[in-house]
């Protein structure tokens, strides 16, 4: 039986829920289009990461696996979210005139490069893709994400010379991925096989 999506919109509103609460409560910053943005784009990296996540967890922690069918709907979240942030980056930009570093333009051109990679595996995450491209190139499509959450994490590394290293925001960010990549890694090394997706 095909579980709901329910589970992804609860851990979803909740990602936002927290980073809602470390920005406008705990830190008592003004509900701005910058604080905004950043709750925003720190959220869909958490849910992208939840995303990629799913797979290779349920081969390590076997109640996990229920969970799997909800990869889907948290990568669209994600990219929701992502859309929003490219969305909100454009006042921000506007408004202020930033002296751009070498590292900030580094960092908006990989950060420009996922963005294409998760929308094409957003518009071709559908049955009716697997089908015509054949499943195991629609597989190597989706993998390239991991591609993209890597370069997510240099975009969060190469903004303002580093500072999101020294911010728990930043932290959780980069060490999503990381995770994402440890689990990955176990997969390969352990020879686990992958599971075939329904979409
Ligand atoms: C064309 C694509 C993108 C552009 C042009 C872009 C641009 C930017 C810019 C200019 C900032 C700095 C904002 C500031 O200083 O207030 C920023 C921050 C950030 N971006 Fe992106 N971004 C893109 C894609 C992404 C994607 C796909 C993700 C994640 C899925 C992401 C995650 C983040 C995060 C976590 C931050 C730090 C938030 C903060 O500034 O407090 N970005 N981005």
């Amino acid at each position: 039986m095909l579980m709901s999506n329910k589970p992804a919109y609860i851990v979803s509103a909740l990602v936002v829920a927290i980073f809602s609460w470390y920005y406008f409560i705990s830190r008592a910053f003004p509900v701005n289009v910058q604080y905004l943005n950043a709750v925003v784009a720190f959220s869909a990296v958490v849910i992208i990461g939840i995303s990629f996540l799913l797979g290779p967890l349920a081969k390590f922690v076997k109640f996990t696996a229920k969970y799997e069918g909800q990869r889907k709907a948290f990568g669209i979240i994600g990219y929701a979210l992502a859309c929003a942030h490219v969305l909100l980056i454009v006042p921000l930009l506007l408004q202020s005139s930033p002296q751009l570093t070498l590292g900030d333009a580094a960092s908006l051109a990989v950060a420009a490069v996922a963005f294409m990679i998760f929308t094409l595996m957003a518009l071709t995450s559908t049955q009716k893709w697997a089908q015509s491209l054949g499943y195991d190139n629609w597989k190597s499509l989706q993998r390239t994400g991991y591609i993209a959450i890597v370069l997510v994490m240099v975009h969060v590394l190469l903004l303002q010379k580093g500072v999101f290293l020294t911010r728990i925001t930043g932290q959780v960010a980069i060490g999503i991925v990381l995770l994402v990549l440890l689990l990955r890694g176990l997969c390969l090394v352990t020879g686990k096989p992958s599971t075939k997706i329904t979409l």
